[in-house]
């Protein structure tokens, strides 16, 4: 419009302002109007308008889109809702029949960038997408003359996956993704993938960017076919393998249950009749149930499927408690029998202090601690010496009378010392049977608890 003004009023001062212009560049001789771009859009007004339909000469013929897929990362997998979030790049081609050119026409540009919107675009989804896609809009696709089009954009996606999650920490998931054309069937729309498996896992890890909890593995993508009502559907179905670095869960939870398991295993060596065994377990199995609380939330259980992890903290946790329990029954025999001073039944007798004592290279029988010799006192003491005891007969009879009373003291003490030293003998051999119960019981809790392990292995190797 300024220059027009300025075509029409040639006054001097104008024209030397006209000039000044004019020397300042050629830039300003051009309005927007004249340019190649106008003139594109120009020439293509009808296409731009036409959006709403398919751009094939033929209308009774497919369109064939050619995908490229890629993906760059995997951003998380929730175990409890079963949902993979993943980022990727989908490039679709198409060609354009209407939207051909002669580059010459237009400064020779051959590659044009168009807003998306003045195009046909195809209906391309992932099925399994539970959520809608967060990611950045990409407002512009290229089109180049020959009338390719080539429209690529991020895809974030949200989809639900069915898991394994037996062998977590240690476990591989595969995800379906599916792509397809939500409306139109293989009629009007054809759906390729451009590349191999190889290729698209190879580029994708290339460009994979997450160094988190999940490790790309595996893309495999092939084409299928369903049939529906009117007509078949075109797929390409994919699925991503990827396998879980067990790092942290190792050192946060393996690690720290393994040891507190070894210690409940190693406490049977603490003394049970001298040491509180028993406050030491239940500490140790309180400590246990704090560090499952916390670990609740790592976890990936949710209430169809338990990982092979939570069945071994929860048989962990009932090892602890049935050897909480054994150590009361120890207790209770050693203190509670012992000094009640009950008999020793003759089974348990026989059981346990001659079978169990051999099975574990125990003493059979207590030791005794006062042997105290049984041969009588004498029984009366006597003077002969007549002379003698008609003088002193009677200190003599006091003396005697006497020494019969010491004698029957000395008599009461070691009938004492004997009782005390049964009991203790007793008491030692209760002590005995606790020990050798403790031993075998300890035994039969190793026996169960490496059974309980092997029976892990197998159903791991299964
Ligand atoms: C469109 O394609 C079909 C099948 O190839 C053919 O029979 C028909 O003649 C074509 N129509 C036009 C207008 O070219
Ligand atoms: C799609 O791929 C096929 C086979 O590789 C090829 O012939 C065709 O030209 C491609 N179409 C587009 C739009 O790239």
């Amino acid at each position: 419009m300024a220059l027009d003004i300025f075509r029409i009023h040639r006054s001097p001062f104008l024209l030397s302002m006209w000039l000044i212009c004019l020397f300042q560049g050629n830039f300003s001789l051009l309005s927007l109007s004249d340019s190649d771009g106008a003139r594109f859009i120009k020439t293509f007004a009808d296409v731009f308008e036409n959006t709403a339909i398919r751009p094939v000469k033929n209308f009774t013929q497919p369109l064939e889109i050619n995908l490229t897929i890629q993906l760059h990362a995997i951003l998380g997998l929730d175990e409890k809702q079963e949902i993979l979030t993943t980022y990727l790049w989908m490039e679709q081609r198409w060609f354009h029949d209407f939207l051909v050119w002669d580059p010459s026409d237009f400064s020779g540009k051959d590659l044009v960038a168009l807003p998306k919107e003045k195009l046909w675009l195809p209906d391309v989804l992932i099925l399994e997408m539970v959520d809608e896609d967060k990611s950045a809009e990409t407002p512009y696709l290229y089109v180049h003359h020959t009338g390719l089009v080539i429209y690529g954009k991020p895809l974030r996606i949200v989809s639900s996956c069915n898991l394994n999650i037996l062998y977590f920490p240690f476990d591989v998931q595969k995800c379906p993704l599916t792509v397809s054309s939500i409306t139109f069937s293989d009629k009007d729309m054809k759906l390729h993938i451009k590349e191999t498996s190889e290729e698209i896992t190879s580029k994708s890890k290339k460009v994979f960017a997450s160094k988190g909890e999940w490790e790309l593995l595996q893309i495999t993508a092939s084409e299928k076919s369903v049939l529906e009502d009117w007509g078949s559907y075109d797929f390409i179905s994919m699925e991503v393998t990827m396998k879980r670095r067990p790092m942290f869960y190792i050192v946060n939870i393996l690690i720290p249950s393994a040891f507190l398991m070894l210690t409940d295993i190693v406490s049977f060596y603490l003394p049970a009749h001298s040491f509180d065994r028993a406050s030491f377990k239940m500490t140790l199995m309180l400590g246990y149930s704090v560090f499952l609380i916390i670990v609740k939330d790592l976890l990936p259980s949710n209430s169809s499927h338990t990982p092979l992890i939570a069945i071994f903290f929860l048989v962990s946790l009932t090892f602890m408690v049935s050897s909480l329990f054994e150590t009361i029954i120890i207790i209770n025999i050693i203190h509670q029998n012992a000094k009640q001073r009950k008999p020793i039944p003759a089974w348990m007798r026989t059981i346990v202090l001659n079978y169990g004592a051999k099975l574990f290279w125990r003493r059979g029988k207590p030791p005794v601690y006062h042997q105290i010799s049984r041969v009588p006192l004498a029984t009366k003491i006597t003077v002969q010496d007549c002379e003698m005891r008609s003088s002193l007969s009677e200190e003599i009879d006091a003396l005697q009378a006497l020494l019969n009373r010491i004698a029957e003291g000395v008599e009461e003490i070691k009938q004492g010392l004997e009782r005390h030293d049964q009991e203790r003998e007793l008491e030692d051999e209760w002590l005995q049977i606790g020990h050798i119960l403790d031993c075998v019981l300890h035994s039969v809790y190793c026996i169960f608890f490496t059974a309980f392990l092997l029976t892990l292995a197998v159903t791991w190797l299964m």
